[in-house]
């Protein structure tokens, strides 16, 4: 301790000269305390020191990319100890954890802790349900309390920083991180946004249940061309200011700790060497005071790109653009002294990001004790806690979407029925666990067989059919995946001739979706498609449950199968919260937050698409419209959309007055049936079209919802207000503003509702 303790003094000393200086406990109360802390630390710092900070290295193990050559064990610790590293990822657990803190903190001159990261990205060791399958809840309170438990549970491990959310919008099921998002729309983008950032960082981030956050990957990522994982992204003004930016500045209004830069190249230029985005807007118009981390090796990949001639040129590159940490690229600690000696970078920008690291290093108290997430009998009892599972549940079942059930035929009846499992994951307790769940032990998950067997007063049968993976599939290629085998087909129409019910799951294995998990074919992979036909034929009640990832194209299903239950990789829970759904002990009120494409042709699609100048309407069925010949333009389910064991009716939908001008408001009044036999929740949806504008509007735009709760045959009226602020778009003047003109207004329960009434804005 011989080292902090001389920082502290020197920081103490320094702030008893300071009027607005307190005792210890309040030392973190201002945030122009830290300001002078952080400027007393720098002070004492060499240029190696400071350019120290702005590394960042992998741990030993949980390799989460590329490692560079040089990316030994042996230079790692060297470098802990003569202060080279400001941060670690993939170093978890108490002890491991305190081993690297101890190094940086005991045995280099200024034991200045290090900041560990790691991807929180659906939970730790409890898993949560995918960010995708979190969207579909639309339900904030939920989504906030689940990053609330995940940076409780990763913190007593260790971490205090996590690389999550990842809030990229992306309308391209092919592209597997879709699992990792809040879907296609900015609206409920930005609002799922705000609620993880304040999960993740609560109140006090200086607690020792909280973690800094890292709004990523900054940006345009979600728009890699095909979908296709680190591909080129070329978008337009109006998409990246009105679409992809907004769920990124919602994380500042949340007080974001951390951004990350993104793999690709926007409009021609690496993010990573983006001075447009990352000091242009994020810094100055948006004001972030936080620091900027790298992807992995995502500096050195400027090479790559033909960005950059050569590393040396790439460190300078990325520093000048304003990212403020190498992650494993090894850039800026073997170049930047050298660049800033040729004048190549100039040495107030190296100051400028130790400080945002310092900042934030203080804000979590971690100068003030370094092994504050250290401490193993917290360890011990928060992780895998009674409490969190109990969240993690509640989580798992806001987020199943129900999309068909025909003739009522789930729930299903509790006693006296014969029911037949099948499906490769049916038993599966892998999959549920998703992608990206580094800490997680395998096979944790409750699967759907071990769900229904707590509802022994039906008879249970289970087959499963077929299999999806051979072998450990995670680091392993697609085709390697799908399992052809049809051996076990027969067994599983055996007992679907003798069942009442089917219940099948099928869909995606967990390592399906996810970083570098982009697919050309969104089907059911493997034989699954065979298996279910081959069911079917036997037993026509057959319940699907969908796992997986992203959207899939289950046309035929939808067609065919009378009850069909998007379950998603729902974590940990998974099948306690399903089998709830399928029995009704729980109605499920979920969501698509994203569209469900008929054809993979027909990617990307998404809602709030624009009219063309030759857009398709029922009748004008002739060539020369904006059509496909050979499939329709509509998705198969749409954003938004969702049933409910109850049914719900819109009625009577009002506005206090067409038109409005200034700060005045329209209230938009409906009312909601219950007109089902079961309790329910409704998410009620408003969208708004702007018909004409100095650039072309979508056809509809998300701009309001609410959860509403109604007994059967109760209804409710409903309130949301329009005014000015939610008519902003950037325009063609380059800006957010409102334009006068005509408006349509669409309540309803998805973004296909046809509920509607106009009005105008006046000036
Ligand atoms: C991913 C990031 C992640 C990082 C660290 C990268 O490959 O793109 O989202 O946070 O690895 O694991």
């Amino acid at each position: 301790m011989k080292n902090i303790s001389i920082i502290m003094i020197l920081i103490i000393l320094f702030l008893s000269g300071c009027e607005s200086s307190n005792q210890s406990s309040e030392l973190y109360d201002s945030k122009d305390e830290i300001d002078k802390k952080v400027d007393s630390v720098l002070s004492l710092m060499t240029l190696q020191e400071k350019i120290g900070q702005m590394n960042q290295y992998n741990g030993f193990w949980n390799v989460t990319g590329p490692e560079p050559k040089e990316g030994d064990a042996a230079k790692k610790y060297e470098h802990l100890r003569t202060g080279m590293v400001g941060s670690m990822l993939n170093i978890r657990g108490v002890d491991e954890v305190r081993k690297v803190q101890k190094i940086a903190v005991e045995e280099s001159r200024l034991g200045i802790p290090l900041i560990i990261g790691f991807d929180v990205i659906h939970g730790y060791k409890t898993i949560s349900p995918i960010p995708l399958a979190e969207a579909a809840s639309w339900d904030m309170e939920a989504i906030k309390k689940s990053a609330a438990v995940a940076a409780a549970e990763s913190a007593a491990s260790g971490i205090n920083w996590t690389f999550a959310p990842m809030v990229d919008i992306s309308r391209d099921a092919r592209w597997g991180r879709v699992m990792e998002g809040a879907g296609e729309d900015p609206y409920l983008g930005s609002k799922i946004a705000y609620a993880r950032v304040k999960g993740f960082q609560g109140d006090d981030l200086s607690a020792v249940n909280t973690v800094a956050a890292t709004a990523k990957h900054f940006a345009g990522y979600g728009f890699s061309e095909s979908g296709r994982d680190y591909n080129t992204v070329d978008v337009g003004t109006s998409t990246l200011y009105n679409i992809i930016l907004p769920p990124f500045k919602a994380t500042i209004e949340a007080d974001v700790k951390t951004f990350m830069n993104s793999f690709n190249e926007l409009n021609g230029i690496p993010a990573t060497g983006n001075k447009f985005l990352q000091r242009d807007i994020l810094k100055e118009k948006w004001k972030f005071d936080g620091f900027v981390v790298s992807d992995w090796g995502s500096i050195v990949e400027m090479k790559n790109h033909g960005y950059a001639k050569n590393d040396k040129e790439a460190a300078m590159l990325a520093a000048n653009a304003g990212s403020d940490m190498d992650m494993e690229s090894y850039l800026y600690v073997n170049h930047l002294e050298e660049l800033i000696a040729d004048g190549n970078v100039d040495e107030d920008l190296i100051d400028d990001a130790v400080k945002r690291i310092l900042k934030v290093k203080f804000e979590l108290g971690l100068f003030e004790d370094p092994y504050k997430y250290c401490d193993s009998d917290r360890e011990k009892r928060v992780v895998g806690s009674k409490e969190i599972n109990e969240v993690v549940l509640d989580m798992a079942k806001k987020s199943i979407v129900l999309l068909k059930n025909e003739n009522n035929l789930l729930p299903l009846k509790k006693e006296g029925q014969k029911i037949a499992l099948i499906g490769p994951l049916s038993d599966d307790k892998n999959s549920p666990l998703g992608s990206w769940r580094i800490a997680v032990d395998d096979n944790t998950a409750i699967s759907v067989l071990e769900g229904m067997k707590q509802y022994d007063k039906n008879t249970l049968t289970h087959q499963k059919g077929a299999d999806l993976v051979v072998g450990n599939p995670a680091f392993v290629f697609e085709t390697e995946i799908n399992e052809t085998g049809t051996s076990g087909f027969q067994a599983a129409i055996k007992i679907a001739k003798n069942a009442d019910v089917v219940v099948m799951v099928l869909g995606e294995y967990g390592f399906q979706s996810g970083e570098g998990r982009s697919r050309t074919n969104l089907d059911l992979p493997g034989v699954q498609q065979q298996l279910l036909e081959a069911v079917y034929k036997v037993n026509k009640k057959v319940v699907l449950v969908l796992m997986n990832g992203r959207p899939l194209t289950i046309n035929w299903a939808d067609k065919n199968i009378p009850a069909i239950v998007e379950a998603w990789h729902l974590g940990t829970q998974s099948g306690n919260a399903i089998v709830q759904v399928l029995y009704g002990d729980y109605n499920p009120s979920g969501k698509l937050p994203m569209t469900f494409p008929r054809s993979v042709g027909q990617v990307p699609i998404y809602y709030n698409y624009k009219n063309t100048g030759r857009p398709t309407y029922p009748g004008n069925n002739l060539v020369f419209w904006s059509h496909f010949s050979d499939e329709e333009n509509t998705p198969l389910y749409p954003f938004g959309y969702g049933l409910s064991y109850t049914t719900f009716k819109y009625d009577h939908l009002k506005l206090s007055t067409d038109s409005f001008r200034g700060n005045e408001k329209i209230e938009v009044t409906f009312d909601l049936y219950n007109t089902g036999k079961y309790e329910g929740k409704e998410v009620v949806q408003l969208y708004i079209r702007d018909l004409y504008g100095s650039i072309t509007r979508p056809v509809k735009e998300l701009k309001g919802f609410e959860m509403v709760s109604l007994k059967p045959g109760e209804t409710k009226q409903v309130m949301f207000t329009i005014n000015k602020e939610m008519l902003k778009f950037y325009t063609a003047n380059e800006k957010w503003e409102t334009e006068t003109g005509d408006f349509k207004v669409f309540i309803g329960g998805s973004s296909y509702t046809k509920l509607e009434a106009d009005f105008e804005f006046i000036n």
